[in-house]
């Protein structure tokens, strides 16, 4: 059985989202672990500067045939959070990617920032997907998403 890691930052949108693409991958009988990236309330002294302390989030890579990344478009680039948690990532070298991106309309660099990090880790982006969540989830963008995490 092939395993997949979704790793996400976010609330409500993203989380919809992760769900229907775990749901989806493990149709195509993926296990999946899924994870939220959450940052640790205390950060070390003198950590100016370095990725933020995580509490939660799996950073080794390595167990995985694909991980899936996902985040809301915060001031039109990606969340800080994930590109903390994409610098402190071990065993991205050759590894499969995929990223889903929430946001109102707006995405600026956000795809291309969060895609180079992995990419200078030694990672391929397989594919990706941005959805608005302007107006809620409909079926259309559902089954968009469905689509995009069934052709992983
Ligand atoms: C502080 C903040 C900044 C945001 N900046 C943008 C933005 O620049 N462009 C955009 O399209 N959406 C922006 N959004 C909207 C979020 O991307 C959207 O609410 C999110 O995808 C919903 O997912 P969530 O429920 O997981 O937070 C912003 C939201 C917040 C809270």
């Amino acid at each position: 059985m092939k395993k997949a890691l979704i790793s996400f930052v976010g609330s409500a949108e993203t989380i919809k989202l992760a769900e229907i693409i775990k749901e989806q991958l493990e149709e195509k009988n993926y296990s999946v672990n899924l994870t939220e990236v959450i940052k640790h309330k205390k950060q070390p002294k003198g950590n100016k500067g370095k990725p933020v302390k995580l509490k939660s989030g799996i950073t080794d890579w390595k167990p995985f045939d694909l991980v899936v990344l996902g985040f809301p478009v915060i001031g039109i680039s990606s969340s800080h959070l994930m590109n903390d948690y994409l610098r402190q990532c071990q065993n991205v070298s050759g590894k499969q990617a995929a990223i889903f991106i929430g946001c109102v309309g707006l995405h600026g660099n956000a795809l291309k920032k969060a895609s180079g990090i992995v990419s200078f880790h030694g990672g391929k982006v397989k594919d990706s997907i941005i959805v608005s969540s302007f107006l809620g989830l409909n079926d259309k963008k559902i089954s968009q998403i469905k689509d995009f995490a069934l052709n992983l």
